[in-house]
């Protein structure tokens, strides 16, 4: 049991106690972030004679070695320490003796934390957002591949009107663009560094706040000591995004599962993203997607468990606050993880256009044009809706999509009809005609695809664009 703090003990901790209260099984991945937090430190309190030259490049040293240490697996980071900034600091202090035991002055472990958890977050947030990316590069190739694929969209999962592949697929673009405007969005309003906020209250040592921010890539210091050691709004931000995100995904799960399945037989899971059944030898299941969707909801538990840590929480640093990391770096991980495997599934994905055409045939996913047509010839479009109306029952009695009606059989239901119907009923004029900014005709399509052709061009959040720091590591 390795502490910081013994001094005003007259008892050991009791063991169980310890246990409790210790954060390092978790916290030992701020490894990175805490060494980097402390190097930045420590060339400030150098530059701010605060500490002298030779302390500091003992201190930078001593962190260096340590963090190649940790890399290499000679140092292992163990719960005999409380945290990970006790590991890091009795490490050093065993390393570079007295020089060490100067590296928290006008530093407490609370803005420490506030800092190390920020530059975590920070950078996963710039992972998450390069995994979109590539997610969304796979749905434009397939989006390009299948301007006229038509398949039947739907609404209350009933056959409705006919789309292409590439339209349906575009509503996941729009989806994904969002989630990365998010991911931009808290990133840029959680850029600010806490480090210099010591316990509460700042400090009585002439710390230069922003500098250390600048060394650390952000854009300035934060302005409020208090809020700086018990801000985590933007852990709560990233938890509701990525449960948007993960809610994205389940939707999309969900529809795979449906085309995967006998049934709809719309796509077919290339079998190294598929599985099988120990009993039933035909089985090819998209645990995939099932998994995705099933994970979606402890995503939302790591927004909810964060968001009721906070709300009783008075200020400023509270030890409830450690709570915040189990629950982000899973939900973090766990995010990673499902856009992944996902969009390589889709990527290998066989998308059966055939079965998506032949559906979209049968489904009278034309009898809104049908009605349409009766319209541009001068019906009123409420007759029009009821003309079609029996016009399918009709259908259904006999047994017949519209196109397969003769010209007969439909002027017994209106003489309004002439042979011209057939085509304007027929798919390819039902998704043709739909030019209007954002339908499925493969005209308005091309036009979206050229806006996303620059978009991808130039990804707004390309990881060369932002300091992310790490220059004095
Ligand atoms: N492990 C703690 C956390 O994650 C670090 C800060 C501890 N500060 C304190 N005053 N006990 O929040």
């Amino acid at each position: 049991m390795a502490q910081l703090w013994g001094g005003r003990f007259t008892k050991e901790t009791d063991r169980n106690v310890y246990l409790f209260n210790a954060s390092i099984d978790f916290d030992k991945r701020l490894y990175l972030q805490d060494i980097e937090g402390s190097i930045a430190h420590s060339i400030m309190l150098e530059k701010q004679g605060i500490i002298t030259l030779e302390e500091k490049d003992a201190i930078v040293k001593g962190l260096r070695s340590i963090r190649d240490d940790v890399e290499n697996g000679s140092l292992e980071i163990t719960d005999e320490y409380e945290d990970i900034h006790s590991f890091v600091e009795a490490n050093l202090i065993q390393r570079i003796g007295d020089a060490g035991k100067k590296l928290h002055t006008g530093r407490s472990r609370n803005d420490q934390v506030a800092l190390d958890m920020k530059l975590y977050v920070r950078s996963e947030i710039l992972e998450i957002d390069s995994l979109l990316y590539e997610f969304q590069k796979i749905l434009y190739r397939v989006m390009e591949e299948n301007l006229d694929t038509f398949m039947p969209g739907f609404t209350h999962l009933q056959k409705a009107q006919p789309v292409t592949l590439a339209h349906h697929l575009g509503a996941y673009f729009e989806m994904l663009r969002r989630d990365r405007s998010r991911m931009k969005d808290i990133y840029q309003r959680m850029n600010t560094c806490p480090l210099g906020a010591g316990a509460l209250a700042g400090t009585t040592y002439p710390l230069d706040r922003s500098y250390t921010a600048s060394m650390l890539g952000f854009e300035m210091p934060t302005f409020n000591s208090m809020d700086s050691v018990s801000d985590r709004d933007y852990v709560i931000e990233l938890m509701a995004a990525l449960s948007t995100v993960m809610m994205h995904l389940s939707r999309f799960s969900e529809e795979v599962i449906l085309w995967n399945s006998n049934e709809y037989g719309f796509v077919e899971i290339d079998d190294a993203y598929s599985t099988g059944s120990s009993i039933m030898p035909q089985k090819k299941n998209p645990d995939i997607a099932e998994l995705v969707r099933g994970k979606t909801g402890r995503v939302y538990g790591h927004l909810m468990a964060i968001l009721t840590t906070m709300k009783g929480i008075p200020l400023a640093y509270n030890k409830d606050m450690q709570e915040d990391k189990e629950g982000a770096f899973d939900a973090i991980d766990t995010v990673k993880e499902c856009i992944t495997m996902f969009m390589q599934m889709v990527d290998t994905m066989k998308f059966r256009k055939d079965v998506m055409k032949d559906s979209a045939n049968k489904g009278f996913t034309n009898a809104t044009d049908a009605a349409d047509y009766l319209v541009k010839r001068g019906m009123p479009f409420r007759d029009a809706h009821s003309v079609i109306g029996r016009l399918v029952l009709t259908c259904l009695e006999k047994g017949k999509s519209i196109d397969e009606m003769t010209i007969e059989e439909l002027k017994e239901i209106s003489d309004v009809f002439e042979e011209d119907v057939y085509d304007a009923v027929s798919m390819k004029t039902c998704v043709e005609k739909r030019l209007t900014i954002g339908g499925p005709a493969p005209e308005a399509m091309k036009k979206v695809l050229e806006n996303y052709e620059k978009y991808l061009k130039e990804p707004f959040f390309a990881k060369e664009n932002y300091n992310l720091g790490g220059d004095i590591l």
